[in-house]
C-alpha cells in the first residue's frame, strides 16, 4: 500500500499541510541552532558528550538504568528484541503492532524469533487472559519458548490511544512468576504520558526495557532512544553494533533530541497537548460531513460515525463512504487541495497532527476534506 511516496515527491517531499504522520515534522529552529553547536566526539568509542548526555536524560525521564540512542524506532525495536530474545523464541505483540506488521519481519530475518500476535481491544490492549493463555515454556518439545511480550504505547492503529499504567501493572502481574520480560514500543510515548497526565517514567515503570521516538511528534530529525538495565543496554550496544548502528560524531543528531527533552520552553514535549487538541477538532468537524465513516475496525469497530471522543492523541482514523475506489478519489481530490493524508489498512485513511499544524491548518484541512468528500462522491 506504502505510505504516500508519490504524493510525497509530487510536494518535493514536504506536503502543503501533510497529516500523513508526524515523522513529516521538520526540526526546530532551536534544534538547528543546538545540532550547528554540538560537541561531539566518535559514539562508537562511548565518546560523544551530547549522546552521552541525551541517553543520560532519556534514561533518567524513564526511569531506567540507561539508555541507547539509535537511528530509528524500528531499530530501536530490533536491538531490544535481538537482546531479550534467544534464536527460536516467541514473542508476544498486538495483532496490528508495528512489529508484526511494520518492520519488514526484522524478527525472523535478523532475530530467528517466531510471533504470537494477540487481537488488541478498542483501546490497544492484548487482554490479559488471551495473552496467559498463549504462553509457552520449555516442557513441550513441539513449541517454541515465549521470550517476550510487547506492548505498542500508544497504539498506532487504536487511534494511537494511549495503555495505562494500570494496564502495565496488571501485566507485569500476570508475567512475574513466569520471568518473562516487557518490552514497550514507546515510538509515541510522550503523546501517551500527555494523554494520561502521567510522568512517562509511569508508563514503563513495568517494563524491562523501552524504545521512544525522537523524530516524531517531538520534532527532531531522527533517531531514538532504547531505554533498560545497564545489562540490557550493553547487548542492545553489541545489537546496534552487529546492525551497522554504530555512528560517529552523532552528537549533531543527539543534540537535537537533547532540544526535544529539555524541561525549557524549547522543548517539545509538553506541546503534542496542541496536537491532540488539534486531532479531535479536526475529527468533531469530520464526524459531521456526510460521506465519512467510522474506521470500523479495531481503532473503532462499533458505530457508522466516526466518534471523536475516541480521539485520545494526535491520530484521526476514518473510513470515506464507497470503498477503497471513493478512497483513492478522495486522497487525489484532497490533495489537488494541498492536504496529505494517508491510505491505512483495512480500507481506513489516517490524519496525524504535529509540530507545524496549527489552527489555520486545521481550519484549511476541514474545508478541503468537505470539497474533496463532494468531489470523490
Ligand atoms: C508504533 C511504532 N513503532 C515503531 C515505529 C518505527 O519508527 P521508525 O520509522 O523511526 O523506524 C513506528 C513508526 O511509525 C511506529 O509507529
Amino acid at each position: 500500500m506504502g505510505y504516500g511516496a508519490d504524493a510525497a515527491k509530487r510536494h518535493g517531499g514536504v506536503g502543503r499541510i501533510d497529516l500523513r504522520s508526524d515523522t513529516v515534522t521538520h526540526p526546530t529552529p532551536e534544534m538547528r541552532a543546538a545540532m550547528a553547536s554540538a560537541e561531539v566526539g566518535d559514539d562508537v568509542f562511548e565518546d560523544d558528550p551530547t549522546v552521552v548526555e541525551l541517553e543520560e536524560r532519556a534514561a533518567d525521564l524513564l526511569g531506567k538504568q540507561a539508555g541507547l540512542f539509535v537511528p530509528s524506532g524500528t531499530m530501536g525495536n530490533l536491538v531490544s528484541l535481538m537482546a531479550h530474545v534467544a534464536r527460536g523464541g516467541e514473542v508476544i505483540t498486538p495483532a496490528e503492532g508495528h512489529i508484526p506488521n511494520d518492520e519488514a519481519a526484522n524478527y525472523a530475518v535478523v532475530v530467528g524469533a517466531g510471533l504470537r500476535p494477540i487481537a488488541e481491544t478498542p483501546e490497544g490492549e492484548m487482554p490479559l487472559d488471551a495473552i496467559e493463555e498463549a504462553i509457552q515454556d520449555g516442557s513441550d518439545p513441539h513449541s517454541a519458548i515465549t521470550s517476550l511480550v510487547v506492548v505498542e504505547n500508544c497504539h498506532a492503529h487504536t487511534f494511537s490511544r494511549p495503555i495505562t499504567p494500570a494496564y502495565m501493572k496488571a501485566l507485569r502481574g500476570r508475567l512475574a512468576a513466569k520471568k518473562i520480560p516487557i518490552h514497550v514500543d514507546g515510538a509515541r510515548l510522550f503523546n501517551a504520558a500527555i494523554a494520561l497526565g502521567v510522568p512517562a517514567r509511569d508508563l514503563v515503570r513495568d517494563a524491562d526495557s523501552a524504545s521512544f521516538c525522537l523524530s516524531k511528534g517531538l520534532a527532531a530529525p531522527i533517531g531514538s532512544v532504547v531505554v533498560g538495565s545497564k545489562e540490557f543496554i550493553w547487548t542492545a550496544r553489541r545489537a546496534r553494533k552487529l546492525l551497522g548502528g554504530g555512528m560517529r560524531q552523532v552528537g549533531i543528531l543527539a543534540a537535537a533530541g537533547l532540544v526535544a527533552l529539555s524541561d525549557g520552553p524549547e522543548g517539545t514535549v509538553q506541546r503534542l497537548a496542541d496536537d491532540h487538541v488539534n486531532a479531535r477538532r479536526l475529527a468533531e468537524a469530520m464526524t459531521e460531513m456526510p460521506g465519512v465513516l467510522s474506521p470500523g475496525h479495531i481503532a473503532q469497530p462499533i458505530g457508522e460515525r466516526l466518534d471523536p471522543s475516541r480521539v485520545a492523541t494526535n491520530f484521526v482514523i476514518f473510513k470515506v463512504e464507497g470503498g477503497v475506489k471513493r478512497r483513492a478519489k478522495f486522497l487525489e481530490q484532497l490533495e489537488k487541495r494541498g492536504v496529505l493524508m494517508v491510505a491505512y489498512p483495512h480500507g481506513q485513511i489516517r490524519a496525524v497532527t504535529h509540530y507545524g499544524i496549527g489552527a489555520s491548518e486545521i481550519d484549511a484541512t476541514i474545508a478541503a476534506t468537505r470539497e474533496a468528500l463532494r468531489a470523490s462522491a
